[in-house]
């Protein structure tokens, strides 16, 4: 079977964006694919953080990931700080990374803009990232559109790898891919930004109907639309057009597109409809979240199969790494 890696922080809780954009894939290729999904907590640590807090964070990252469907009989859900390879090879391959593709990597120039003080491990950021998915030997990372440029950079420490330590037409490392879903970048509330945690925009996986509610209302529409007499265009609405598109069956994403243009429905209609698809969606999801959160058993259990398998499979590229390396 061929094998995929993706990872995700537990920085804040796990959001529609994560969910559509990530997740929601992961839980489908579990089925055709030898998966390995990570909690990256090591990656968490580059922002500011309480510790107590990332704590609880991970094991509701856990949680969520577990609720939306990942199986640990089917694939590895597990954390990153359990498997020390990750950072050994993210030392490696510190060594063959320009600095230069650190420095133009745009998540860490914004990142980078909102810290009084900017650490090493921020720059490095990337190079774990190559390490965690290159530890695997993964060719193929499903995540939304705003990691195509670290997976860009993974690519770049594989081949650098391979061609000073792998023999001459045999590369050890593959070049790892983005497989992207159609909803690769899920707008914010506020319509400015992606939805991000950091920005405050989101709506959680797990917010119950009435909460999910009290942010669809304000949520911005076509700005021409003042009045529910008004036609509309959703397709300057990408909110919440952007969500039916994501959770409405087809025939209703085509229903609210023509009562838009026609003005037959009033955005706050419009809205409702969005919410009862969400809730279809989502409710199962809650329900099975409810469950762990009561047998947090299961939790421990599933993090525990998952890092097994996790570092067989580590163990064995850091011993072929050091041995090509001259590592002791
Ligand atoms: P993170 O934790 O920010 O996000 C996890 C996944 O969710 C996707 N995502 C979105 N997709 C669509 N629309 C959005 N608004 C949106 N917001 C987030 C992200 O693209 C991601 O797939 N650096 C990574 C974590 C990481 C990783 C890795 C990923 C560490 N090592 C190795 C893949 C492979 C991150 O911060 O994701």
């Amino acid at each position: 079977m061929p094998r995929i890696f993706s990872g995700i922080q537990p920085s804040g809780e796990l959001h529609i964006g994560n969910y559509l954009g990530a997740v929601q894939n992961w839980v489908a290729l579990q089925e055709q694919y030898e998966s390995f999904f990570c909690i990256v907590d090591y990656h968490a640590i580059t922002a500011p953080y309480a510790p107590d807090e990332l704590r609880r964070r991970t094991r509701e990252m856990a949680t969520s990931l577990l609720a939306s469907g990942l199986d640990p009989a089917k694939c590895a859900v597990f954390v990153q700080s359990r498997v020390p390879e990750h950072t050994e090879l993210a030392w490696i391959f510190n060594t063959i990374t320009p600095l230069g593709e650190l420095e133009r990597q745009v998540a860490f120039k914004e990142k980078a803009a909102r810290q009084a003080q900017v650490m090493a491990g921020l720059l490095n950021y990337p190079v774990l990232q190559a390490a965690d998915i290159l530890l695997y030997l993964a060719d193929s990372v499903p995540v939304g559109e705003d990691q195509v440029q670290h997976l860009e950079l993974s690519r770049v420490i594989a081949r650098n790898w391979n061609s000073r330590f792998a023999p001459e037409g045999e590369p050890y490392f593959p070049e790892p891919h983005p497989k992207l879903t159609p909803t690769r970048r899920i707008a914010g509330l506020d319509g400015q930004a992606k939805m991000s945690k950091s920005l405050g925009n989101t709506i959680g996986l797990l917010e119950s109907s009435d909460e999910i509610w009290a942010k669809l209302r304000p949520a911005v529409t076509d700005p021409a639309r003042v009045r529910k007499t008004d036609a509309g265009n959703p397709d300057n609405c990408p909110v919440v057009f952007g969500l039916h598109k994501a959770f409405s069956p087809a025939a209703t994403v085509t229903e609210v597109d023509t009562n838009c243009r026609s003005a037959g429905w009033g955005c706050v209609d419009c809205k409702k409809v969005l919410l009862e698809s969400m809730n279809a969606e989502l409710a199962p999801v809650r329900a099975r979240a409810q469950v762990l959160a009561e047998q947090p058993s299961l939790v421990d259990a599933a993090l525990d199969a998952g890092v097994e398998k996790a570092r067989a499979v580590a163990h064995g590229t850091i011993e072929h790494v050091r041995d090509r390396m001259g590592l002791a």
